[in-house]
This record gives C-alpha cells, sequence and structure tokens, in this order.
C-alpha cells in the first residue's frame, strides 16, 4: 500500500479512496466474484424479510399504532430509502466489503471507522442470535401445528424436548443447532450459500404473498377505524423513548406518537438492505450492480411489507391480534387457521436466510477490520480450500451462539428476544455517518468516479440524517444506555489493541506490513 502526505499518523488517519478498490491492498481480488444483480436482490430480500413482518409489525399494531401501523411502515420504508441511496452512492464508489465501516474510514478517519465497525457488530451478531431465537419460536410452533392440522398422532415434539426448544426465555436448543449449522455453512463457502438463499427467499416470498393475497379475501374497512386510536399511557413499567423523556411525559401507547414509536421497532424490519454493500468484493461490475441491487430489493419489500401491513389489519380489529404470533391470530379470527401453517413455514424459511445473511455480513465486516490491522489479522486470513474467511466465520457463528443463550450466562438477567432495539440503534448510527459521509466526499473529492449518485443532493442526504436522527429519538432510553456502554467498550478495545495494530499506521510510519495469509482449512 502506497501512501502520501498529507495524511496524518493519528486516530483520525484516513483510508486513502484509491487504496480501497486497489489490487496491493487486496481489496478486489481476493474473494471470488460470485454475484450478479439477481443474486443481490435475493441476497437483499433473504436479509430483510424477517421477524419484522412475521412478529414485530403485529406486535406493534396491538401495542402502539393500531391500523396506522400501515403508516409506521410507510414512514420506515421511505426513511430507509433516503439511507439506501447514500449507502448505494458510497459502495458504487468504494465497492469494499468493509460497508459503512470501510466507507467511514475513507471519510472520517480510523477511530470513526473503528466506532461504525464495532455498531456493526453489535447490529449483525445480535440480529443473528435474536433472529436465531425466533426461529426456534417458529420451528417449534411449525411441529406442534403440523401436527394439530393434519391430525397426525405420529407428529408432535418429543417429550425430552420441551422445555429446551421455542423458549422465549432461558436455553433453546433449537436456535444453537440453527446457528451452529448455519456457521459451518458460511465458513465453507458463499457459492453454498448462495444456492441455499435462492430456494429459501423464493419459498419465503410465496409465503408472504399468500398472507397478502389471503388476508385481503377478508380484508374489512370498518377494521381500520379508527385509523389512529387515540393515545393513552402506556402499561405501567412501558419503557420511555427519548422523545417521551425530552417531552418530560409518561410513555404513550397510540396517537400520533404511538406511529413515529412504531415507526422506529418497525425499521428493524427493513434491516438488511445495509448489508448488500458488504457483498461488493464479490460482486461483478460492483459500482453498478450493487446501487441496483440494493436499491430495487429495498423497493420490492417495501411493496411487500405495505401489503402484509393492510392485510393484517384489514382483517380483523387491531385489538384481536395476539402480540406473539399476530398473523396466525389474525387469519384465526377470520376462521382461517390452516394459514397457520404457511405462516410457519414461510417463518422458518425467511427467519433462516437472515441469520445466514446476516452471519456472511458480518464476517465480511470482521475480514475488512482484520485486514486493516484494527483485529488479530489471522481474521483476515482466507481458506485456500473454501475461498472465505472461514476463521473470521467461526469466530461471527461463535459468538451469536454464545449471544442466543444470553439469557443462561448472565442467570436470567437478560433476555436475548429483550434486545431487538438495539440492533436498531447500531444500524441507525451507521445510516448517519454513511448520510453525512456522502456530502463529506462529495466535497472533499468531486472528481471520483461514482456508479450511482443520489438524487438531489446535498437534499437528500440531510433529510436521511434527520429522518435517522428523528427514529433515534424514538428508541427507548434504556436503548440508548446500553449502546452508550457497547461503544464505551469499544472505545477501550480501540486504545488497547488498534490504534497499535493498525495497517494504515504502519504504513505511514513507513515500516513494512506483513501480507494477509491464507490458510489450509
Ligand atoms: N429485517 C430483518 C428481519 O426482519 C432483520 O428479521
Amino acid at each position: 500500500m502506497s501512501v502520501q502526505a498529507p495524511f496524518r499518523n493519528n486516530l483520525l488517519r484516513r483510508l486513502p479512496v484509491e487504496e480501497t478498490v486497489s489490487p496491493h491492498y487486496g481489496g478486489r481480488h481476493r474473494l471470488s466474484l460470485v454475484y450478479k444483480t439477481r443474486d443481490l436482490i435475493v441476497l437483499g430480500l433473504g436479509v430483510m424479510i424477517g421477524a419484522g413482518i412475521f412478529k414485530i409489525a403485529g406486535e406493534q399494531a396491538a401495542t402502539t399504532a393500531g391500523p396506522a401501523v400501515i403508516a409506521s411502515f410507510v414512514i420506515a420504508g421511505l426513511a430507509c430509502l433516503l439511507s439506501a441511496l447514500s449507502y448505494a452512492e458510497l459502495s458504487s464508489t468504494m465497492p469494499i466489503a468493509g460497508s459503512a465501516y470501510s466507507f467511514t474510514y475513507v471519510v472520517f478517519g480510523e477511530i470513526w471507522a473503528w466506532v461504525i465497525g464495532w455498531a456493526l457488530m453489535l447490529e449483525l451478531q445480535l440480529a443473528a442470535a435474536v433472529v436465531g431465537r425466533a426461529w426456534s419460536l417458529y420451528a417449534t410452533r411449525l411441529i406442534t401445528d403440523l401436527g394439530t392440522l393434519s391430525g397426525v398422532s405420529a407428529i408432535h415434539m418429543p417429550s425430552f424436548l420441551s422445555g429446551v426448544v421455542g423458549q422465549e426465555t432461558g436455553f433453546d436448543l433449537f436456535a444453537l443447532l440453527l446457528l451452529l449449522v448455519l456457521a459451518v455453512v458460511v465458513a465453507i463457502g458463499a457459492r453454498l450459500s448462495l444456492y441455499t438463499l435462492w430456494f429459501m427467499v423464493l419459498a419465503k416470498v410465496i409465503a408472504i404473498g399468500l398472507v397478502i393475497v389471503g388476508g385481503l379475501l377478508f380484508f374489512h374497512p370498518s377494521n381500520l377505524k379508527p385509523f389512529v386510536p387515540p393515545a393513552r399511557p402506556a402499561s405501567a413499567n412501558g419503557d420511555r423513548t427519548v422523545l417521551d423523556v425530552l417531552m418530560g411525559g409518561t410513555p404513550h401507547a397510540f396517537g400520533l406518537f404511538g406511529i413515529f414509536a412504531a415507526t422506529s421497532a418497525i425499521a428493524f424490519a427493513y434491516i438488511g438492505f445495509d448489508l448488500i454493500a458488504t457483498a461488493a468484493e464479490e460482486t461483478q461490475d460492483a459500482p453498478r450492480r450493487v446501487p441496483r441491487g440494493m436499491i430495487i430489493s429495498l423497493l420490492i419489500t417495501i411493496a411487500l411489507y405495505i401489503g402484509v401491513a393492510i392485510a393484517m389489519v384489514g382483517m380483523v380489529p387491531y385489538s384481536k391480534l395476539n402480540p406473539s404470533t399476530p398473523l396466525a391470530s389474525a387469519f384465526a379470527g377470520v376462521g382461517s387457521s390452516a394459514m397457520g401453517l404457511v405462516i410457519d413455514v414461510g417463518a422458518v424459511i425467511g427467519l433462516a436466510t437472515v441469520v445466514l445473511v446476516v452471519m456472511v455480513a458480518q464476517t465480511r465486516i470482521i475480514f475488512a477490520m482484520a485486514r486493516d490491522g484494527l483485529l488479530p489479522s489471522s481474521l483476515a486470513a482466507i481458506s485456500s480450500r473454501y475461498k472465505v474467511p472461514t476463521r473470521a466465520a467461526l469466530l461471527v457463528g461463535f459468538t451469536a451462539i454464545a449471544l442466543s443463550q444470553v439469557d443462561v450466562w448472565t442467570f436470567g438477567k437478560i433476555s436475548v428476544l429483550t434486545l431487538q432495539q438495539m440492533i436498531v440503534i447500531g444500524t441507525l448510527f451507521a445510516f448517519l455517518f454513511v448520510s453525512a459521509g456522502v456530502l463529506a466526499l462529495r466535497r472533499s473529492r468531486p472528481d471520483l468516479p461514482r456508479g450511482f449518485r443520489v438524487p438531489a443532493a446535498p437534499v437528500t442526504p440531510i433529510l436521511a440524517i434527520a429522518a435517522t436522527a428523528w427514529l433515534m429519538l424514538n428508541l427507548h432510553l434504556r436503548t440508548w444506555e446500553y449502546f452508550a456502554i457497547w461503544m464505551a467498550v469499544g472505545l477501550a478495545v480501540y486504545l488497547l489493541y488498534g490504534r497499535t495494530n493498525s495497517r494504515l499506521r504502519h504504513v505511514l510510519d513507513g515500516r513494512p506490513v506483513r501480507a494477509h495469509g491464507r490458510h489450509r482449512r
């Protein structure tokens, strides 16, 4: 890597943009090129359509927004679309595996890059764990529903599994096994993951389509009234959002602010379009294909989600939705219990693909951070057999398994399923930096080739920043507190390890840097 003045060698040292795409840096020439635009769309649908639509949408309708959850989906979708445009521009300029982490390294400097990388780790590791646990709930329901609805007594949950699968809290065997299997799949290569993914995404899109069509058959406009139920104080132990605190009030459910509180929770459902950027180094003609794949998959997802939201709240009054099994309860409410089985199958397949893509993306981000020396360089080694960062993948799998069982090793103090807003805050934090990055890079390097340009800049990135900040204000205060602790730990790790081991620091000092290794397995 050759770096010239005026880059200063301090915590704000910046990776030269040319280096991110240079063969000397190792960027575009180490991972195999496997993705085309259609694969990226599948990747996007694979990671976006999951617990957000199968579970959280109905939870929010039942407890926070009522029928106006449709508006929450529209607002969250538009806010994410604004950020997606910024992701598209930066990934077309810097098609590199580290996504927001690498963009920030180039635009704002190393310490900010670390901060974003650390926030992304929170997003992805927790997402794998939380969605893995939600998968277990649906897998257990599927087995039970198969037995009940088919009337075949041989299909039932074996008694030795009762109490260890489909658990909201405590140890969960299904979540552990799912994460283990998927970690191995990711560790032995993206090709296998891609074929598996195509099949699984198709199956879940069909299930979602059936939910929309089936639901609309029972649509009754009176169920949408009142569209915005009157605001009322949330339950006594309801968490306060930052906005509640700023406005000096108690938490409210429903009403106008209920729509916004639900919007922030629903942002979870769209998380994933940002991960398409991590596949850039494995995409042919990435500067054009990554932006296309990202925006098309997000638009399809927005359309599907709004369709499901309309179908769900149009079938039964929102107060009849069961927050734990909202879609199934809506169909049961109109006498169509068999649809519960379609939902179970869709969720089991759909949630598994979310975990799979999240794990692939997390592996690539760790790979990129290790390649920069901010994490141990052995994590940047590509397996000569499988052509992927196998060690990074195994680390991701191990950590996700540990987090999925956090209830056990914190002796019941923390339940992983309550940490979903932590995923949202980590993601939104990265969104802020990416939109700000578009503005900064347009100013500092207007000359760079951009395969995609955000329309109406600087207005669009500024709107994206404002929308993201608004969503963050609507997250719980407790989420912010946990997030602050996580970031403080991250800064300590950087000061103790990354700051001194940074590859860029060594280059700027004129010291030789070791080539990244390959390992045999
Ligand atoms: N968007 C993903 C889901 O809804 C994270 O599960």
